[in-house]
């Protein structure tokens, strides 16, 4: 968890019986900042638009788009909510909450399988980030030719020695800012780093809008075709609209814990996702005018970015300077989001086993660079294994995206839309009756008890084909 704490002075130590007090953050814009931290990253530059690339552009687009706010947004309100009230873990926070004997917690353990999981795939991929980082300084990436950056790309991830390595240099760089117990430094970056890269990919978006031949890239965007949503194109865009909240498996929970009192949850939420979606939109728009423009096939996948960045760059003035600044910032944006998986791993592991939180860190980093190493070798070693006919990497993303949060969120729905209690639920959304938001509750209401848990029933029977 990153977080700044507070001094006693500016908002009071949440005390909850049972419990260690926790450090709130100050300010409106430390939480926004912070959530932001974990909501931007990969998501963004990478998975949204591969995916947007592979589903057929603007369809998927709408979708997830949609699934942002009927799914995700009232998803991830209620995490934050329940992790305000209970001021604990997501499992420790079901079992406060809950006043049944129903196993709500089960909710928060899928939450931790399903940030292992995720990790497993996610440190892969940023270590393509840090690779790319002294590719961009020496210049070997620096061309407009896509045939060149396919095989640089290629040859990256073919070699099982290059794959392994670039995954363990991430893990022990997240898991030095967390035992260093530097990662509230790492969110102070962010919150001016994050600006930058924004400025960046504006400046990529307008160079690439103005490629000769980037029309096209636009019309795949944004011309709609219905005819490509089929039932998983529909369950990936779901998945993504969680994935990218960060929404679904309890890491907002437990951002939610560190909440001051007097913070107006769904007014954050909102800034949070409309922030968020409007950097992935970006990032579409920087990528897929240049993937027309070069050539570059739209559905490469996993490669899209790795391929199509560098050429955009190539074709701008200071393109070069402006390319390692892109890695390195990008970089900077996947710590946040790795950091926040690992540290729900880690807290949750340390209000359970009495060892302290280097040693759980480190035990963590391990278990996650042994099974992560499935994924990073999934196109070498492992290439031929592929389990339901999905490479680890590809498995690892599927389970994790579509399955574990999406049921995480459909659980989470439910649990604060029909079991919570109403008045709980607005006491906790309207500050106890100070903030004048009653409507907006209400109409949040209907949508976590009607609308999100329906859709995403339809949704999963959709894609196992049973309507
Ligand atoms: N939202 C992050 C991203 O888009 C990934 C993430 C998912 C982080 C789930 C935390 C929890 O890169």
């Amino acid at each position: 968890m990153q977080m700044e704490k507070s001094s006693a002075r500016d908002v009071p130590q949440q005390e909850v019986k049972g419990s260690v007090a926790r450090d709130l953050f100050t300010s409106k814009l430390g939480v926004l900042a912070a959530t932001l931290g974990s909501a931007v990253g990969l998501g963004n530059i990478w998975k949204f638009p591969y995916m947007t690339g592979t589903s057929g552009g603007a369809g998927f687009i709408l979708v997830y788009i949609l699934s942002v706010f009927l799914l995700g947004l009232p998803v991830l309100i209620s995490e934050h909510a329940i992790g305000r009230t209970a001021a604990a873990n997501p499992i420790d926070a079901f079992r406060k909450e809950s006043k049944s004997k129903a196993p709500w917690w089960l909710i928060g353990t899928i939450g931790i399988l399903g940030s292992f999981l995720i990790l497993s795939f996610y440190t892969e991929v940023s270590g393509w980030v840090l690779a790319y980082i002294p590719k961009a300084i020496d210049g070997s990436i620096f061309t407009t030719d896509a045939a060149v950056t396919e095989g640089i790309f290629v040859s990256l991830i073919t070699n099982p020695v290059t794959a392994l390595v670039v995954q363990w240099l991430d893990l022990a760089i997240i898991g030095l800012i967390i035992s260093l117990g530097i990662s509230k430094g790492i969110e102070r970056a962010t919150k001016l780093l994050l600006p930058i890269l924004v400025v960046l990919l504006v400046v990529v978006a307008i160079r690439s809008v103005t490629l000769p031949g980037a029309s096209a890239g636009l019309e795949f965007l944004f011309r709609l075709d219905l005819s490509a949503l089929t039932a998983p194109v529909i369950l990936s865009a779901v998945g993504l609209a969680f994935f990218k909240l960060s929404t679904g498996m309890g890491v907002m929970m437990t951002y939610g814990s560190y909440f001051p009192k007097d913070l107006n949850i769904p007014n954050n939420a909102v800034k949070m996702a409309l922030a968020d979606m409007s950097i992935a939109l970006l990032a579409g728009i920087a990528i897929f005018p240049a993937v027309f423009a070069m050539g570059i096939k739209p559905d490469a996948g996993p490669p899209l970015l790795f391929i199509t960045i560098p050429t955009v760059f190539a074709s701008m003035p200071f393109g070069q300077f402006f390319m390692i600044i892109f890695f390195v910032l990008s970089f900077i944006a996947t710590i946040g989001a790795q950091v926040s998986l690992v540290e729900a791993l880690v807290t949750f592991l340390q209000e359970r086993v009495k060892m302290s939180r280097k040693v759980l860190t480190t035990v963590s980093i391990i278990a996650l660079g042994a099974f992560g190493s499935m994924a990073a070798l999934s196109s070498s070693t492992l290439a031929d294994v592929k389990p339901f006919g999905l490479s680890f990497f590809d498995l690892f993303d599927f389970v994790s995206s579509n399955i574990t949060l999406p049921i995480g969120g459909l659980f989470i729905a439910l649990f604060a839309g029909w079991f919570w209690g109403k008045e709980k639920l607005f006491a906790a959304l309207t500050n106890n009756g100070t903030l004048n938001n009653r409507g907006i509750v209400s109409a949040l209401l209907v949508v976590l008890r009607f609308v999100t848990p329906v859709l995403l029933v339809i949704v999963f029977l959709h894609s196992l084909k049973i309507i």
